[in-house]
């Protein structure tokens, strides 16, 4: 090859490689759900940033989660992960449970006092002084009983010493439940031996302290690389360390036979793995029910999105306009199609992803904003102001609290607000 043909050759080879990394056009119009949802928001909506919640899909979801689960176990809600009060009576209701595992000192005294019929554990271990303040916060005239419908959750001898002394300072019986480390590494008791130790301190103080059974969350049986493990491999395992530890338990003490304790495990992503056998007699799951993006996993595929933040475009432009370097307003959109319009929304910064209309993006040169992000589409992406950008959240515990309330929506028409927790 001369050097003419060489140079000739590398300009192609140059032209052929932008060609197969020049983005392709992403963008299109709102389906049909988008569409609808987007007109019954601009005739009843409030036009600020807004959690929806499809009580169609939730539905779905709850049947769905009804085949899930393994027909002899009970079912138990995670809190954090659905925080609005009403949404929790709902699918209490809907699922036909009473129990919730809730994670936060605030929400426990919220729900102990709306609800209280409930049953209650704790999903991680709260500082003594933590519960304290639950205890002089539940209200006298609330019916829910602690010392029968909490468990609080007890990860070391030294925090069962705590409990101990708090329960021994206000002259109350709490619930323990011990959490086990099944896998996840995340804290708890590692060895059955070490159950021992506070079995003992609580035989020795009956008056105080009552064994309710064990937690032993388990997420990480289907995150392993699976050329590391397979998830049924790693369930297995998993299985096999909470078998020890409630042969201990019965080994220990042989009395607990013949109590009702709490076995408790799973969480959304490792539900179905429980389906035809599993050592605890409930189960526990929350995200699955409106399926935020971070549970698009091949173990949750039967479950569908039911949740999604719509926010107000407040301006639309055409091109991409960006500080300094002007000229480039439409030299953008010749590289990359989904430049060719420019949108500033209501808010911003969501943990969320686009999710109508299609082939909406950021735009990492202007940055974004929690105030009024900028986001780009391609002229196929045919808003005006005032119409609404849909989002998913990747995930719901943090993202609801965000917002002051959750709209529901019933045959794709907003029906109802319903409060989110606080605290
Ligand atoms: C102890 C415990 N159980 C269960 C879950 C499952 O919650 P979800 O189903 O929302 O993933 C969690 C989530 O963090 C957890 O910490």
């Amino acid at each position: 090859m001369n050097r003419r043909q060489f140079i000739l050759a590398s300009v192609a080879a140059g032209v052929a490689s932008a060609f197969a990394i020049k983005p392709n056009d992403n963008g299109d119009a709102y389906n049909s759900y988008f569409s609808k949802l987007n007109s019954s928001l601009k005739s009843n909506g409030s036009y600020i940033p807004s959690m929806i919640i499809d009580l169609d899909l939730l539905d779905e979801n709850i049947a769905a989660l009804k085949q899930t689960l393994n027909p002899s176990v009970d079912y138990r809600i995670v809190a954090k992960s659905l925080p609005s009060p009403d949404l929790l009576g709902y699918i209490m209701e809907k699922s036909e449970t009473n129990k919730l595992m809730v994670f936060h000192q605030p929400f426990l005294t919220t729900l102990a006092n709306d609800y209280p019929q409930a049953d209650i554990l704790m999903g991680k271990p709260m500082p003594v002084k933590a519960a304290e303040v639950f205890y002089q916060k539940l209200s006298n005239a609330s019916s829910f009983n602690p010392s029968t419908q909490l468990q609080w959750l007890i990860d070391s001898k030294e925090r069962l010493i705590q409990y101990l002394n708090l329960a021994q300072n206000q002259n109350i019986l709490l619930q323990v439940n011990i959490e086990i480390d099944v896998g996840l590494h995340r804290g708890g008791l590692q060895q059955a031996e070490e159950l021992d130790g506070l079995l003992k301190t609580i035989e020795d103080n009956q008056q105080h302290l009552r064994f309710s059974g064990f937690m032993g969350y388990d997420p990480q049986i289907v995150k392993i690389p699976s050329i590391v493990k397979s998830p049924e491999q790693a369930f297995v395992e998993s299985q096999a360390i909470y078998q020890a530890f409630v042969d201990r338990l019965y080994q220990q003490a042989p009395q607990y036979k013949n109590q009702s304790l709490c076995f408790n495990g799973a969480g959304s992503p490792s539900l179905p793995l429980h389906k035809n056998k599993t050592v605890a007699n409930e189960l526990s799951a929350g995200s699955c029910l409106v399926k935020p993006v971070d549970f698009d996993i091949p173990s949750l595929s039967q479950f569908s999105p039911a949740a999604f933040i719509a926010t107000p475009v407040l301006k639309k432009m055409v091109g991409t306009q960006l500080p300094a370097i002007e000229f480039a307003k439409n030299i953008l959109p010749l590289w990359d199609k989904n430049m060719q319009q420019t949108f500033f929304i209501y808010g911003g910064k969501w943990l969320a992803q686009y999710e109508s209309p299609k082939g909406l993006q950021g735009n990492g040169l202007f940055g974004t904003s929690t105030n009024q992000a900028i986001v780009n589409g391609s002229n196929k992406v045919n808003i005006d102001v005032d119409d609404h950008v849909f989002l998913r959240p990747t995930q719901s515990e943090f993202v609801f609290l965000q917002f002051g309330n959750i709209l529901t929506l019933r045959n794709k028409t907003i029906e109802n607000q319903w409060d989110i927790l606080h605290g």
